[in-house]
């Protein structure tokens, strides 16, 4: 039997968040029912944080009214503090997706607070994720490079990795957020993560700014991982991180993986579709 990778799906947020364009909410709403039709296990929704942050993200809650819910997939949440996760539990969000920063100064940039402030911000969200029996998801983003401290060191990604997964995150999402990762230091940052943690509890979140996220991804497979995020049509990027790119594009990850004998159970006809649909989203001329 083939060995199974799981595509854990970004566009609709980590994708749709980085553009200037206001898209509309039937849109981002047609591009999340055709991706629940692809066959994700995980959908990454929308996000709750604050219009003046991310004004993308502002119609977060009639996003996920407006979905068609498939049986089999799971509607995850990204939420910075208590206020976002108690509107993600509103609009019934399956699976709440917290975030830290293993550098300084993308942890000001992004969060407006310390990386050790930024944790402690998170600890009575995911207390809350575990009374209430919620999926929670950790992200810690720059694990090899960060836009305003440079290279970062593999002991920091370990650290805050460790301590989402003491607060409770089930799964803990490795983000080159920028793209700058190579073999190399996301091998030498693997090292130390799986000191703390399992590959079974981890996933790679590579950007593909200079278009190495595939080789990222083979290096992370070659440690074990099973679980990598990506974005239909290569969408994305993040508003606090200058120079970032899309996602890796599901479709060339899903095809990567099927070339290197993995299964992923997307049906790639309607991937091709949506990542058509996404792309279109991008380039509509300005409203
Ligand atoms: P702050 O400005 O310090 O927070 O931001 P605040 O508590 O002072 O709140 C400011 C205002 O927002 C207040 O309103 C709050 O009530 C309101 P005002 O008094 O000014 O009228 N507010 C909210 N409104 C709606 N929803 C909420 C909420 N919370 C407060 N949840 C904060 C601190 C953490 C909130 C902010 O820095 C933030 O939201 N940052 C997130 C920015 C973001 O979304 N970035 C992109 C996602 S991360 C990413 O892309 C990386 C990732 O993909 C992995 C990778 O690639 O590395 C995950
Ligand atoms: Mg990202």
């Amino acid at each position: 039997m083939t060995e199974q990778v799981e595509i854990f799906e970004m566009g609709p947020r980590d994708g749709l968040q980085n553009e200037k364009r206001l898209i509309p909410t039937a849109d981002k709403i047609a591009l999340v029912d055709l991706l629940s039709q692809a066959g994700f296990a995980h959908i990454e929704v929308t996000s709750f944080v604050p219009p003046a942050w991310v004004p993308q993200m502002a119609d977060a809650a009639q996003v996920m009214a407006g979905i068609t819910r498939r049986a089999g997939t799971r509607y995850a949440v990204l939420t910075p503090n208590l206020r976002g996760y108690q509107a993600a539990r509103a609009a019934g969000a399956d699976m709440v997706a917290v975030f830290a920063s293993a550098s300084e100064g993308f942890s000001r940039a992004n969060l407006n607070a310390s990386v050790d402030e930024a944790l402690a911000r998170l600890a009575p969200v995911a207390a809350q994720a575990l009374a209430d029996g919620v999926a929670l998801r950790g992200y810690v983003s720059v694990v090899t490079d960060c836009p305003f401290d440079g290279p970062t060191p593999p002991s920091a990604v370990a650290r805050v990795a460790a301590a989402l997964r003491d607060m409770g995150c089930d799964q803990i999402s490795l983000g080159d957020t920028i793209g700058q990762g190579r073999p190399e230091t996301i091998d030498a940052m693997l090292t130390a993560v799986l000191d703390e943690l399992p590959p079974e509890q981890l996933a790679g979140h590579y950007h593909d700014t200079a278009g190495r996220a595939l080789a990222n991804v083979d290096a992370s497979l070659a440690r074990g991982l099973r679980v990598f995020d990506a974005a239909v049509g290569g969408l994305g990027g993040c508003p606090y991180a200058p120079g970032a790119a899309g996602n890796v594009a599901t479709e060339a990850l899903a095809r990567h993986l099927t070339a290197k004998g993995f299964s992923h159970g997307l049906d790639m006809e309607i991937i091709t579709r949506a990542a058509d649909l996404a792309r279109a989203l991008r380039e509509a001329p300005h409203a």
